[in-house]
Parts: structure tokens; sequence; C-alpha cells
């Protein structure tokens, strides 16, 4: 069954929330928590160890009802029902969707094609086991018979991002091997990172689903060449494992069948961290925490498939980031996680949103009239405090922002623990509250200045505050957004996972890198014609 293909603004409830916006859009926040209360609880959901207010936001009890319906009306449930049950609801790519399958307990029964594919997720996953076990431990050794010290992830978008994203916030409970990530074509990337190896004692993961991204294969090749400068051909199969789709490729690489690792077309580059691509976050931080992450996000794929909508935490994120961006026509939203070991989390992100929503034309093959997809950034707070928050707070444009934190330090250094989450919750009273012209008045500000103090607030926040930072929870925070990317993409009626929009580029990349070489003589508009002569002569 294909999934529904509802057009969200001919809906009913979508009328209803054009109506119901133009009588609340002023309203102030701060107005609606004075008149009720309840107000916070009722706007709160608690599951686990996690904690989500999302009261600071510009709804009321109207607009969750009319959100809800919206749901309803676009036919959710039946959504997820697909995805979840292993049918092609890729269709533009003619796959299924099933990484939420890559953490599901080895008793479940996921069929696709009539076939259960949880037997060979375990299998993968065994191996990985193992693998990692061997590395750890230092019974695998490198080719002059050293223990291995250093991991190196070559692999680019979701086979650099996401596993990249999880060996830093999981930082903590890291073992003694540095991990390092090769991803951009730049060719002093790649050797920047050379230079800090130790060949003897170095381990190579090339991730890529296709093993055909240039990139990858060519940051691979440059590494390889540098290889063999001090070894042989034989010795890559002690230093060089792959995780691809692409077994033959892999093998034409050189690299020994034993050291592949399979991943499945069923798996989106973007949501493939919980496959072996995320063999270097299990290198990394050992097995049972790699298995810990899987656990959490299979946590939060149930919370997702089963707790009804009012109180299911990706469809209400998802819903309240529908509200602001069709009806207040906010074009962003800021991540701000208030941990340092989240630093690339918003990076990590971008992709799994924009590349999986940044589409218009909806699941009829028509031009969407209505906005699609949201720009995601952010920084962990407080340095973003101190960079962009000025904006959020008296700049001309609306910026929802979800605001992540630990009631917990890892470190326990309970004074910057306090000082961190006093300005967590700081922001986001700030944010609601805002400073009035009387406040200003009061502190003996000078009477040409008052304008220039005064904060307008009514700017919207979700709180999602989580017990401490650990595999299980980063695994449960991390899937609780791809089920909000899912949502948000069925209530625009798009299809959010395939990427055709990567591929133009490409394409006239590659022709003009035969230009470079004379191989090729391309018609260009004027600019790229004199730029392209212009590197041509300089370089
Ligand atoms: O940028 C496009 C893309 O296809 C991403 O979706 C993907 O994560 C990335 O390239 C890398 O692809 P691969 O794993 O096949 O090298």
């Amino acid at each position: 069954m294909a999934l529904p293909s509802i057009n969200p603004t001919t809906t009913n409830s979508w009328q209803k929330l054009q109506e119901h916006f133009a009588t609340v859009k002023n309203l102030q926040m701060k107005d609606l928590f004075a008149q009720d209360s309840d107000r916070a609880n009722k706007f709160t959901i608690k599951w686990d160890d996690f904690y989500v207010d999302f009261s600071k936001n510009r709804i009321t009890e109207e607009t969750f009802k009319n959100l809800l319906e919206l749901a309803d009306d676009v036919k959710l449930k039946e959504a997820i029902k697909s995805q979840f049950s292993g049918e092609k609801i890729n269709l533009t790519e003619g796959r299924a969707v099933l990484h939420s399958a890559l953490r599901a307990p080895e008793s479940s029964v996921i069929k696709l094609d009539g076939e259960n594919v949880v037997p060979e997720v375990y299998n993968v996953k065994r191996k990985i086991e193992s693998f990692t076990g061997q590395v750890v431990n230092g019974d695998r050794k490198g080719y002059t018979g050293k223990p291995f010290t250093d991991v190196v992830n070559i692999g680019i978008g979701g086979s650099d991002l996401g596993p990249a994203m999880v060996v830093e916030a999981l930082q903590y409970y890291k073992n003694h091997l540095t991990t390092h990530f090769v991803s951009n074509i730049d060719g002093d990337h790649v050797n920047e990172v050379i230079k800090k190896l130790n060949l003897e004692t170095t381990l190579f993961v090339i991730v890529s689903k296709t093993f055909t991204t240039q990139e990858t294969i060519s940051n691979a090749n440059t590494i390889k060449a540098w290889f063999l400068n001090s070894a042989n051909e034989e010795d890559i199969a002690k230093h060089f494992v792959a995780v691809s789709t692409n077994i033959e490729s892999v093998k034409n690489f050189g690299i020994d069948a034993n050291n592949i690792f399979p991943m499945w077309d069923w798996v989106g580059g973007r949501f493939s961290l919980w496959s072996a691509v995320g063999l270097s976050i299990s290198l990394a931080t050992g097995y049972h925490n790699f298995d810990g992450l899987l656990k959490g996000a299979h946590k939060m794929d149930e919370h997702f498939k089963n707790e009804d909508f009012k109180s299911n935490i990706p469809v209400v994120l998802a819903l309240i980031s529908v509200w602001y961006n069709n009806f207040f026509n906010a074009e962003s939203e800021a991540v701000i996680p208030y941990s340092q070991y989240l630093n690339q989390f918003a990076t990590y992100l971008q992709q799994g949103i924009m590349e999986s929503n940044g589409k218009s034309i909806d699941r009829n093959g028509n031009p969407i009239d209505y906005e699609t997809g949201t720009l995601i950034w952010g920084e962990p707070g407080t340095n973003s405090q101190h960079a962009f928050f000025q904006l959020i707070h008296q700049g001309t444009k609306l910026i929802p922002a979800d605001f992540i934190g630990f009631t917990k330090s890892l470190h326990g250094n309970q004074d910057h623990q306090n000082k961190l989450m006093s300005n967590f919750l700081a922001q986001t009273e700030a944010l609601l509250n805002g400073k009035t012209k009387a406040q200003v008045v009061a502190e003996n500000t000078p009477e040409n200045i008052i304008p220039f103090k005064v904060f307008a607030g009514n700017k919207p926040t979700n709180t999602i505050f989580i017990d401490k930072l650990t595999p299980e929870s980063l695994g449960k925070l991390i899937a609780m957004y791809e089920h909000k990317i899912f949502v948000q993409g069925i209530i625009w009626n798009i299809y959010s996972y395939d990427q055709f929009g990567v591929e133009l580029g490409k394409q006239l990349a590659s022709k003009i890198l035969k230009e470079f070489s004379g191989e090729e003589k391309n018609e260009h508009d004027a600019s790229t014609a004199n730029l392209l002569n212009y590197y041509k002569k300089m370089s």
C-alpha cells in the first residue's frame, strides 16, 4: 500500500487552523500562562527519562486540538504503520524504509517482500560485536604485529555525520582508540588526518552505501596509496574494512571479503548510523555502548508507534513545527543543546531534516504551493548565547527553538552544571517574557536608549530535559528527530526518503573536472566560464 497523498491545505483541520491562526497570532504567551495556572502541566510530556515541556509555544488548547486533527486528516497513523511494516514507502526509489528494523529486538519479525530481515540484521550485529572486541582487546593487529591505536572513518553525508556526531557525543564512554573522520574531497582534509597517523597501528573503515561517492573513493584511494608506500598489497586486508551495499566494488578496491560489513538498500544514508555504518561508534565506545544506543532508539520507536498523538513526543514536536512553518511563516528552527558533547548535533540534523524534507513536489507529482522543509541550525549553549542569540531575542525573525538539556552532568561538577542549567532556564524564560518598557525605565535607563533595551518576548521554545547523556538516551533523542522528520513529510505530502536534489551539482562537477584536464569542452553561462578560466590560469 502506498502512502496516503493528501494535500494538507485541502483538509478541514487546515482550514480550521487558518481561521484559528487569525485569532491567535498576536496572543502573548505570558498572558496564556497568566490565564491558565495548569498550562505548563497540560503541555508537558513525561516519558521514560524525557521531560518535554512544549508550553512555551504560541498555541492554545484549540490550536493543539486542530493540529492533532491535522495528523488524523493526513492519515498519519496509517503512514506510520506502512513505514514500520516494511512497505515500499520510498516510492521514488522503490524502497522500503526500515532503519527501525536495525534496532528491533532479535525476536521481532519484520518482513520485506515476504522475508524476515531481522536475522540478517543480527548476523551483521554479531560481526560488528566480534570485530569490535578483537580490535579493542588488541587481538587483531596491523601488518607489523602491533595492536591498533587509531581508527579512521572514511565517508561523507550519512556515512560520516551520524558516526562523527555520536562518537563526539559519547566521548565520555570512549576507550583508548583515537577516532578520526575524513569526509571532504578537499585534499587538505585527508592530508591533515594522515599527518597524525602511524600507519602500522591504524585501521581504516571505508563507509559508503553505494561505494561510488567521489569524495569517499578519492579519499580511500589517497589513503591506500599512502599506505602502500610502506606496506604491501596483502597488508590491505589487515588495515582496511568497508561498510557498503556494493560488495563487488568493495572487493575490486582490494578489500578482503571477510572485512566487508553489508548494509541494505532499505536503510537511507542519513538514517544509517544504526547499521554497520556505526562501526566506528562501536569501535570507539565498545559494542555494548553501540547496542545501548540502538536499544534507546528502539524504545523511542515503540513510543512513536504506540503512544496517542497528544502525548507522542515526535508527533507533537512535528505538529508544533508545522504550525510555525506554515502559519507563522517561520523559515528556520534552532536546536540548542546545553551540552558540549552535542557539538555536532545540529550539523547532523541538517542532513536528516533538510535532505529529507527539502522538497517542492508532492506525493502526487505536483508542484507544492505551501512551505515544506524548515532550515535547521544551532550550536551548543552557552556558546551560542555569545554568538547568535541576539538575533533570536531582538531580531525581526521568528525562530522557534528546541532547548535540549541534561539534568545531570557526566563529570558531576555541580557548580558548572548549575551555572549551565541556570543559563538554559534563563534563556527560555527571557524568550518567553521579554522585557517591557516599564522594566527598562525602572532601571534608570536614559530616555533615548530605552527602545533598544526592550525585548518583545513571545519567542517560542520547546524544552527537552533528559536525565543524563547515555548511549541509550542519545539513541532516543536521535530517533525522536528521525520520527519528527517523517511526520512532517507525511503532513507536507512529500517523499522524505529520496534526495535527487544532490545529483545535479554532482553531474556538473564531473563535467567541469573533465574540462580541467582538457578531456571535455562544455558550454557555460558567462560567469561560470570566466570563473573556470580564472581558476585554470591561477591553479
Ligand atoms: O549527499 C547525497 C548522499 O547520497 C547522502 O544521502 C549520503 O548520505 C551520502 O551521499 C553518501 O553516500 P554513500 O554512503 O553512498 O557514499
